[in-house]
């Protein structure tokens, strides 16, 4: 009986709701909401959608919300030219018919303009809102008005378009769109462009009459014509329609992407997206700029000599960080232009002259002596010169040269600190910060090293053991040596040849009259050390770290307001030029040395002293090699991990792409496991005598991380190396393998420095490494 009556009354429950869904809460004239108050916004019978207000930046947006779901994701919004309100408006379905916000003073907004009066109003279940005239047929409905998403239902019919949010967190019209076009195409563009396809960035390639844009309850998304026909399936549907809703919308980012919500945690999936490419949206980087992926998130970069407009605001762009007044070298701006170039870039190719030239230098030699060209691309022969702005910028694997004018100041190299062209205050704040920053980590290094220096002198003998040959040295009295900057200029002949180039300004070839002795003198640019005594303690620091992988600090220069370093002149340039000419390649045993010289010095950085020196740019250029080809690490003690909210902004001059480990781009702490994934990735270069991208290689191969793990799984380590001979297959095993776990992108499954000095001296053994990629879901 009890059961009977439990069937009975379930039966009538699935009754009840069957009918729920028919009949709807019909909302009547005189209702209103307010921002605040204890009615804000009217639910859906079920009360999964819900229309009224939802926070926005600092006031209140009138949107239709998934209310019944965690995240509370808005799919529609009000005025979306102006969609944030203060908390003291109210909206009102006023009893006049009409749909209004009311400020408390001034002028109403209409929400919704149908052409007739309303006599309700009604939020129904499938995320519709419908406004009713006297005889209960809908006059206006959100569905037929949808912002940047379209729900099951409802359609994106011939000629109207989605537009894209401004930003996760401002639901104003963005930068994209996705048009249903009369001729049948779904087309996506960036606004503001014209419907051509220069501007295009996905396309469905659909032709037909009445082409509608439809989404099912399934999360099947096609496209269908006027009768009916489906001309393209987007997705096959058929997913499973308990407690999923699924949606479309074009994201922030420009992609149009097909979403699956979990009703009872709002956990979302993507389903489908218009574009796999995150840098394909036209205009994501805006003027200059250029979009390039860092583990599978698209970032933007200002190309070299330019700067961020608005550091936090990508498709603003990048702007020159000069005042081009005059496109010669000029004795009165002291402007100086050279040209920097940017390999597997690719801009909007706007060429006002094209040119046969054999070599990119005659390109770029080209471009120097035209006034007009501002910027010229090179491939294939052929030199392509271009004004600003760039426009869609990006990296791909096309071998596409692009060299950019940058000019320098001349004046600096005679040692003035250039008066900056005007920049906003944004910026200025951003320069103290950097300088405080710096000096901080200066001071940070300066104690660290002296806490490191006591403590090595208790450890040499520990230390020892490891590595046998007994690396280091301690010179007691080796303080280096203060020049005067007269001196300097005289010794490098006027700063006359430059050597090379590094994060920290240009390093010149210098020798000392009376003993003859070659060194490098490194002008520091970017880094200023507020006054004499700090930059001395600096020298102090980096002067005594003694170890035969670190380039040396023999002296210094503290004039007025110039800073040099002078170190000991490395004949044979850096790794990367014996690495990666095909002439200069060292043999298979030399390549090991090479590798445990490096692994060594960063050694001795990271683990001699109480707190570490992180070098932060441990690559092929900051890696020199002595007139016997030992390697010596360069550039250190002078960075220091930037805050957070700092790298973003910086990774664009510090970040060469393929050293830079994947936390610098995730909100993770930045240690010296850092260090160990640049590291491994040179190891692998070292191995293979390449660079890690190099796009001259078949598609599998152009990525030398990618490859060498393929290679290694399937147990075809020798392909790395080719035909040469010389090779211990079983130490290329090891080195692999080492490889391997220095580049995991979870920080903490990469050994230490230490571990890595044993394993590639086979004191230990090396475990089966796992995907570099394998933990990447978890971070
Ligand atoms: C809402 O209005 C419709 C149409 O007049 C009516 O059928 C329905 O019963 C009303 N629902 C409620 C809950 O009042
Ligand atoms: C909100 O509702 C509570 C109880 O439901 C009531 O006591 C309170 O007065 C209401 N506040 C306003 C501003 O209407
Ligand atoms: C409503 O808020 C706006 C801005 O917050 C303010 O300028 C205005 O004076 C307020 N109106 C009233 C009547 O409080
Ligand atoms: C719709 O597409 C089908 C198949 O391509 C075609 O036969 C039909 O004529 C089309 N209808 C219209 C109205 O274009
Ligand atoms: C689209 O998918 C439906 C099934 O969902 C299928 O019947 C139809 O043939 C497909 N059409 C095209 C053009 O692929
Ligand atoms: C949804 O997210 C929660 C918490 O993040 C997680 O515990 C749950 O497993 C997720 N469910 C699905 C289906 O992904
Ligand atoms: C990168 O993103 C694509 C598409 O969003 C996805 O299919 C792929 O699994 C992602 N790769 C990684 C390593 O997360
Ligand atoms: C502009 O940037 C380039 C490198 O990005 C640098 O060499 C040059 O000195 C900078 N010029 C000025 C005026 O800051
Ligand atoms: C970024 O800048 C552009 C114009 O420079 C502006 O239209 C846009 O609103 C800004 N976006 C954000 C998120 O501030």
């Amino acid at each position: 009986m009890a059961v009977f009556l439990l069937f009975l009354l379930s039966s009538v429950s699935c009754l009840a709701t069957a009918l729920a869904q028919q009949s709807h809460l019909n909302i009547s004239l005189g209702s209103s909401l307010t921002p605040t108050g204890n009615s804000s916004s009217w639910s859906s019978h079920s009360g999964l959608f819900a229309f009224g207000f939802y926070q926005q930046g600092n006031g209140y947006a009138v949107g239709i919300y998934l209310a019944g779901i965690p995240g509370k994701t808005v799919i529609w919004t009000a005025n979306r030219l102006s969609p944030v309100f203060p908390s003291n408006v109210s909206l009102v379905l006023s009893s006049d018919g009409r749909l209004i916000l009311q400020h408390t003073q001034g002028q109403d907004i209409v929400i919704a303009d149908p052409s007739e009066s309303i006599s309700s109003a009604s939020m129904l279940d499938s995320g519709n809102f419908v406004l009713y005239n006297s005889d209960k047929k809908i006059v206006w409905q959100s569905f037929e008005d949808p912002t940047n998403t379209l729900l099951p239902g409802q359609q994106l019919a011939t000629g109207h378009e989605l537009y894209s949010s401004v930003s996760e967190t401002d639901d104003s019209t963005g930068i994209f769109r996705i048009k249903m076009q009369d001729d049948g195409n779904l087309v996506q563009y960036p606004v503001r462009k014209p419907d051509t396809s220069e501007y295009a960035y996905y396309a469905s390639n659909t032709f037909g009459n009445g082409v509608t844009l439809n989404l099912d309850g399934d999360g099947h998304l096609y496209l269908i014509n006027s009768s009916l026909t489906i001309l393209s399936n987007l997705t096959k549907g058929g997913y499973p329609q308990d407690g999923r809703v699924y949606m479309a919308k074009i994201d922030v980012d420009g992609i149009f992407r097909l979403y699956s919500y979990s009703s009872n945690h709002g956990n979302r999936s993507i389903l489908w997206e218009s574009v796999e490419d995150k840098c394909a949206p036209k205009g994501l980087c805006g003027p200059n700029g250029f979009c390039t992926m860092m583990d599978n998130v698209s970032e933007c970069r200002c190309p070299p000599g330019f700067d961020f407009v608005n550091p936090g605001n990508w498709s603003s762009g990048c702007e020159r960080n000069f005042t081009a007044e005059s496109c010669k070298s000029n004795s009165i701006t002291n402007v100086k232009y050279e040209i920097r170039s940017l390999e597997n870039t690719v801009w909007e190719d706007n060429a006002f002259a094209t040119m046969e030239t054999s070599t990119q230098e005659d390109c770029e030699k080209q471009c120097l002596d035209d006034c007009n060209c501002e910027a010229a691309f090179y491939k294939d022969g052929e030199c392509r010169k271009q004004k600003l702005p760039l426009t869609y910028g990006k990296r791909t694997s096309d071998s596409n040269v692009a060299l950019v004018k940058v000019g320098t100041l001349a004046s600096i190299s005679e040692g003035v600190i250039p008066s900056s062209p005007p920049k906003s205050i944004k910026k200025e704040i951003r320069v103290d910060i950097l300088v405080i920053g710096i000096s901080l980590a200066v001071f940070g290094v300066m104690i660290s090293v002296i806490a490191g220096v006591y403590v090595h002198r208790n450890q040499v003998r520990a230390y020892k053991k490891i590595t046998q040959n007994g690396n280091v040295e301690y010179v007691e009295d080796a303080a280096p040596k203060a020049f005067t900057f007269d001196e300097l200029e005289v010794a490098t002949n006027d700063f006359r040849e430059e050597l090379g180039r590094g994060a920290f300004g240009a390093v010149y070839k210098g020798v000392f009259p009376n003993s003859g002795k070659v060194v490098a003198v490194k002008k520091l640019e970017k880094l200023l050390v507020e006054g004499e005594k700090e930059f001395q303690n600096e020298i102090r620091v980096i002067g005594r770290t003694h170890h035969r992988n670190l380039v040396q600090l023999l002296g210094y220069c503290l004039d007025g307001n110039k800073r040099l370093l002078v170190y000991e002149y490395m004949s044979n340039g850096s790794l990367g030029n014996i690495l990666f000419k095909p002439e200069n390649h060292p043999w298979w045993d030399e390549r090991i040395r090479i590798a445990s010289d490096v692994a060594r010095g960063i050694l001795y950085l990271h683990e001699e002293c109480e707190t570490q020196i992180i070098h932060c740019d441990i690559k092929p250029e900051n890696i020199l090699m002595d007139d016997s080809r030992c390697a010596k690490i360069s550039d250190f003690g002078l960075a220091k991990p930037l805050d957070h909210d700092r790298t973003r902004t910086y990774t664009a001059v510090r970040g060469t792409r393929g050293y830079v480990a994947p936390e610098w781009h995730r909100n993770l702490p930045v240690t010296v496991k850092a260090d160990v994934y640049s590291y491994g990735i040179l190891l692998l270069e070292i191995i293979c005598c390449r660079k890690n991208v190099d796009s001259r290689f078949p598609e599998e191969q152009s990525i030398l991380e990618v490859w060498a793990y393929d290679c290694f799984v399937d147990g075809e380590l020798h392909k790395l190396v080719g035909e040469e001979e010389a090779v211990d297959m079983t130490k290329l095993e090891r080195m692999i393998r080492i490889a391997l776990w220095c580049i995991q992108n979870e920080p903490t499954l990469r050994p230490s420095m230490k571990k890595v000095v044993l394993m590639l001296e086979g004191t230990v053994d090396v475990p089966v490494p796992p995907s570099p990629d394998s933990f990447f879901s978890a971070m």
